[in-house]
């Protein structure tokens, strides 16, 4: 009898676990949307309420969010028009006109094919000095270009298909990240960046010639006699070099440096980096004490950030730069690191607050079916650079996806009349 009694009672808790996973899944195939549940550690009793909520609305986002938007064809012929180097005669006279611009619309001129000719005028001009770049805990070095202009480069570490494991700010900086990271901000009309593109340097001839004593201090031969560099940061080591290819070169990212008094303040939002939880980790009501510290511009502009950095990846912004009161998106090196995970913690500064300036989700809004990576694509090969596998690619397109489910999550919670902040 009682042997009767614990088989029917295993085979009843069979049958509950068996509903369950049978529930579980179609819930999670209602939708048609399959990929999300390919996240690393996916599993639905651990994840905090939000982001069950934040997928459940994934799982139901409209079909508009798919597909493109027709009004954002006029954007990329305007963004194709800014990056076009059709007019690149006045290199020199391009750096030299606009590195003073700051205005209130963007830190750098883009319109009117400025673009373009600034990342030309970088990638091709004459180098007249090489050191290793100031401060900093990874390789990089400063180059000064004729005309006194200064650019940070940082090299390439990886190939573009090299997945990077462990945790999300593992690995070196990626220099396609850098670029990438740089297209997908004017996309978002996120103009508050520095231009950057792929730059390679020969060496014998472009380096070697030009390289300070400190640099050359910082540079060792390998066992195939070849010079390579090491550097001077926190985390340098003699041991982990950067050595030219086959034709001499050494591939990085050429990012413009700026010569600006910038604030710098910790985020809020910062990973504690070792295993202890942070604040927002613990507190789903963070946002209140942000908000209490901080104003409302700066909790709006780190909301926007975190979409950003979702996209990419990018989870190791513990510090933010400052100008005219606006967050520059400077080193953005750590994204594109693995294209199967998507930490949706990096979004905490919108799930938290929920709220974003109309006019950014006015914009973010006519990104979606594929424009932002077309668009990407578009302007990189203006340049002749790749930046990412398909596999990156897609992984964008399916955050994008998960950055509008986390927005229909706020305006479930709170209505778009909370949400969508008027900043005019
Ligand atoms: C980009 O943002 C600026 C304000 O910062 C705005 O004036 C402009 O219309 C926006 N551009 C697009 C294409 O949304
Ligand atoms: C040395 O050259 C060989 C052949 O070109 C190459 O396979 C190897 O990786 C090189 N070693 C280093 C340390 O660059
Ligand atoms: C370089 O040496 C350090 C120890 O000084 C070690 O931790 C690291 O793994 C080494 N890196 C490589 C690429 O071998």
């Amino acid at each position: 009898m009682s042997m009767n009694y614990a088989f029917g009672f295993s085979l009843f808790l069979l049958i509950l676990v068996g509903l369950n996973v049978y529930f579980f899944y179609t819930m999670n195939t209602v939708g048609k949307v399959n990929p999300i549940l390919n996240v690393r550690g996916f599993k639905s009793d651990l994840l905090p309420n939000i982001f069950k909520d934040i997928y459940n609305h994934l799982n139901y986002l409209p079909s508009s969010y798919r597909h493109k938007i027709s009004k954002f064809s006029l954007i990329q012929k305007n963004l194709l028009q800014s990056f076009n180097i059709s007019n690149v005669n006045n290199v020199k006279y391009t750096l030299h006109n606009y590195i003073n611009w700051p205005r209130e619309e963007s830190l750098f001129p883009y319109r009117n094919g400025i673009s373009g000719q600034m990342l030309s005028a970088m990638r091709s001009s004459t180098i007249v000095l090489v050191d290793n770049a100031p401060k900093g805990t990874q390789l990089k070095l400063l180059l000064l270009l004729e005309g006194k202009h200064k650019l940070y480069f940082k090299p390439k570490r990886y190939k573009l298909d090299t997945i990077i494991n462990g945790n999300i700010y593992a690995g070196f900086d990626r220099h396609n990240s850098e670029v990438f990271a740089y297209y997908l901000a004017m996309i978002m009309n996120f103009t508050w960046i520095a231009p950057s593109v792929i730059r390679k340097l020969h060496l014998q001839r472009d380096v070697l010639p030009v390289a300070t004593v400190g640099l050359k201090k910082a540079m060792v031969k390998n066992e195939n006699g070849s010079m390579c560099i090491y550097g001077k940061c926190f985390y340098c080591k003699i041991n982990e070099t950067v050595c030219p290819d086959n034709n001499g070169e050494i591939e990085g990212a050429a990012i413009l440096y700026l010569d600006k008094p910038f604030r710098v303040n910790k985020s809020p939002w910062r990973r504690s980096y070792t295993t202890k939880k942070m604040e927002w980790e613990r507190d789903d009501d963070f946002c209140k004490k942000v908000l209490a510290t901080h104003s409302r511009k700066r909790v709006l502009n780190l909301v926007e950030v975190s979409i950003f950095d979702f996209l990419i990846q990018n989870g190791d912004r513990h510090h933010y730069e400052v100008y005219k009161d606006r967050i520059v998106l400077f080193d953005n090196g750590k994204g594109l690191g693995n294209p199967a995970v998507d930490e949706l913690d990096i979004l905490a500064p919108l799930y938290q607050c929920c709220m974003l300036p109309l006019t950014t989700w006015q914009h973010l809004e006519l990104l979606s079916g594929g424009s932002l990576t077309e668009t990407i694509k578009l302007l990189a090969s203006l340049q002749g650079e790749k930046l990412a596998t398909e596999d990156h690619f897609k992984a964008v397109e399916r955050r994008l996806l998960k950055f509008y489910a986390t927005i229909q999550y706020c305006i479930g919670k709170h209505g778009s009349a909370k949400v969508f902040v008027n900043t005019d």
